[in-house]
Formats: structure tokens, C-alpha cells, sequence
């Protein structure tokens, strides 16, 4: 020995109700170097005790007054979450299988018997100190995997919301290079999901799905896109493809945003009274598809467009009105006018921003 003593932080928490055991136990733990031991002979003590340490082994003796061993090893288990790994052990003369038994149901991580046989009880200290701080190692790296694996996620989600964005302004920049109208009809599509009760997980979603709804525009031509004048019938047939077009370059996804999309894409241009592009009638119709029609007709009619002036705003309502039961659903066009008449004197549709 070159007498240098090594000093251990552990705490350990030491309970039996005489007195001479704990002296015994203390000047064991002290020549293995443990400083941070605390002792009572109470056992009524362990819950005060307990509020003000956290320890990372309890020893406790079997019989003892007002509340015993198997008592407090419970007690202690409860304190603890069901995987954090704390040794409780208990030290008792009584070598009956039923008072072994008893402690080891109730969670006592052993169970030994007085005489104690001083070196194997250091030994055995040594390792069940070393298994609970391997088991809060663990956890450590868990948690810290954890975070990573959220911080990727987010990351994740947000890079996919973005090349969202991106996809929808690229195929609106080429009849809108402001892009504002995507923006519009995205906000305006999620305020009338929120007034018709959405969860706002939802709403969410549809105002980043209905950015997307006109996707397909990228597979037709300028000429018909830009086109000043009406489009001739053939013409028409043409534009109309844009939904499918869309629908295709948005399927096949397990996004919910990008299923949504794919969905408003193939049904933005259905009317309620089935004559829109694909025939589908009243509730045939996604409610995704129903609520972006509306959205998407009204921005149109109070903007400028290559074939039409902007039309007033009132007028642009009375034609929503006017529609309502024919090209749209009357419910959804109840929660547009409800929103409308909100944004009368603050036009949130308006006010959307690009992002900088
Ligand atoms: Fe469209």
C-alpha cells in the first residue's frame, strides 16, 4: 500500500435499526473509500431521506420497527422509473426461502445474510455500482440518439416542406412569376378547413398541399398557358390535363402532404353539380378538391389573368354566391363567406408573404 487513498462518490444509503450494524457497515464502506454515505437506524427516515438524495445504492436490513425492509424497497421502487436500474439490497440474519423471497418480489436487487462476509460484500458492491452506471450510460447515449434521430427528423420535414414550395413555384413562375397566387390560395384553402372544424394538424396540411394543386401547368405549353384570348375547345382539352399531369407527378407518395396534393391536383377543377373536367359529382368530390375550387376561382376572378381583368371584390363574392349549390359545395362556400366577411377588414388573403 502506498497509502494513497482512492476516494469513490457513489452515494449510499444505509438503514437497520441497530445502531451497531450500521457502525459496521460505515467502517466498511469507509475503508473501501465510499465518502458519501448516508445512515439511519429509523426506518420512518428514508422517505425525508430520500427527498434530498439520490442514491445510487440503498442497503437495508429485513426486521425492523414501524416499516421493514420489503415495506421500504417498495417505497424506493416507486420513486424510481420502472427502467432506471438503482441496486436495493437487503442484509438480513433472517435465512428463511420465505423472507428471501418476499424481498425479491417486492424488486430488491439481492438478498444476503448476515454474518456478513465483508470482502464479498465489497466485491459485490463494486459491481452493482458499476451495473448502474453502465445502465445510466445508457440512457445517456439513448437520450442523446433520441435527440439526434428528432433533430434529423425535423430537419427532414422541413427540407421536404421547402422542395414542396419550390415544386409549386416553379409551375406557377410561368404564368405568375410573382407566385403569389399559389400562396393565396394555400391560406385561403386552410382558412376555410379551419372553419369547417380541422384539426389544425390538417389545416396544416392543406395549405401545404394546395400550393401544389396547378403542378401540372408545367406540362403545358405556353402558348396555351399564356394565351391572351378564350381557348379554343381543343385547346381546352389541352389545359384540362394539367390535373392528371399533376396527379401523376404527385402519386405514388406515403407523404401525407404529397397524397393530399395528389389529390386536390386530380379534383380542384370538379364541380358540385358534376359538371366539372372528370364528371365527378357532390360528395364524390374530395373535400380537399371542393374547398381548393373555391379558393383557387375566387383568386382568379379578383386578379389580373393574360385572357381577363381583376374583377372587384364584391363582385368576385356575389359569383362564389352565386355558384354556391352548382359549381360548389354550399357548405364550403358558407365557410368561405364566413372567412371573407372575417378578412373584410383585414384581407388576410391578401397579406400572405412570399418567404424572404
Ligand atoms: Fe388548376
Amino acid at each position: 500500500m502506498d497509502g494513497t487513498r482512492v476516494v469513490k462518490l457513489e452515494r449510499i444509503l444505509v438503514v437497520d435499526d441497530q445502531a451497531a450494524n450500521v457502525v459496521l457497515l460505515r467502517a466498511l464502506l469507509d475503508d473501501e473509500g465510499y465518502v458519501n454515505v448516508v445512515s439511519t437506524t429509523d426506518p420512518r427516515e428514508v422517505g425525508p431521506i430520500l427527498d434530498g438524495l439520490c442514491p445510487d445504492l440503498v442497503l437495508l436490513d429485513l426486521h425492523m420497527p414501524h416499516r421493514d425492509g420489503v415495506a421500504l424497497v417498495e417505497d424506493i421502487r416507486a420513486r424510481l422509473s420502472p427502467d432506471e436500474y438503482m441496486p436495493v439490497v437487503i442484509l438480513s440474519s433472517d435465512e428463511s426461502p420465505e423472507a428471501r423471497r418476499r424481498a425479491l418480489a417486492a424488486g430488491a436487487t439481492d438478498f444476503l445474510t448476515k454474518p456478513i462476509n465483508e470482502e464479498e460484500l465489497s466485491l459485490r458492491i463494486r459491481s452493482w455500482l458499476e451495473t448502474r452506471f453502465l445502465h445510466l450510460a445508457l440512457q445517456d447515449h439513448n437520450e442523446l440518439l433520441e435527440s439526434r434521430v428528432l433533430e434529423r427528423t425535423v430537419q427532414l420535414e422541413q427540407a421536404k416542406a421547402e422542395l414542396l414550395e419550390r415544386l409549386a413555384l416553379a409551375a406557377e413562375y410561368r404564368d405568375d412569376v410573382t407566385g403569389r397566387h399559389i400562396h393565396r390560395v394555400s391560406r385561403t384553402s386552410a382558412l376555410i378547413a379551419a372553419t369547417l372544424g380541422w384539426d389544425a394538424a390538417d389545416v396544416d396540411l392543406i395549405e401545404r398541399a394546395a400550393a401544389l394543386h396547378d403542378v401540372g401547368k408545367i406540362g403545358i405549353p405556353d402558348k396555351i398557358l399564356l394565351k391572351p384570348t378564350k381557348l379554343t375547345p381543343g385547346e381546352f382539352e389541352l389545359m384540362k390535363r394539367h390535373t392528371t399531369i399533376g396527379g401523376r407527378i404527385l402519386a405514388g407518395s406515403s407523404a401525407p402532404s404529397l397524397r393530399l396534393a395528389e389529390e386536390i391536383a386530380l379534383c380542384h377543377h370538379e364541380r358540385w353539380d358534376g359538371h366539372g373536367y372528370d364528371g365527378l359529382k357532390g360528395a364524390e368530390i374530395p373535400l380537399s378538391g371542393r374547398i381548393v375550387a373555391i379558393a383557387d376561382v375566387f383568386d382568379a376572378l379578383v386578379h389580373d389573368r393574360p385572357y381577363k381583368r381583376a374583377w372587384g371584390r364584391e363582385r368576385a363574392l356575389e359569383e362564389v354566391s352565386g355558384q354556391r349549390g352548382l359549381q360548389f359545395d354550399p357548405e364550403v362556400v358558407d365557410a368561405f363567406l364566413h372567412v371573407q366577411a372575417h378578412a373584410a377588414t383585414h384581407d388576410v388573403a391578401e397579406t400572405i408573404r412570399l418567404p424572404a
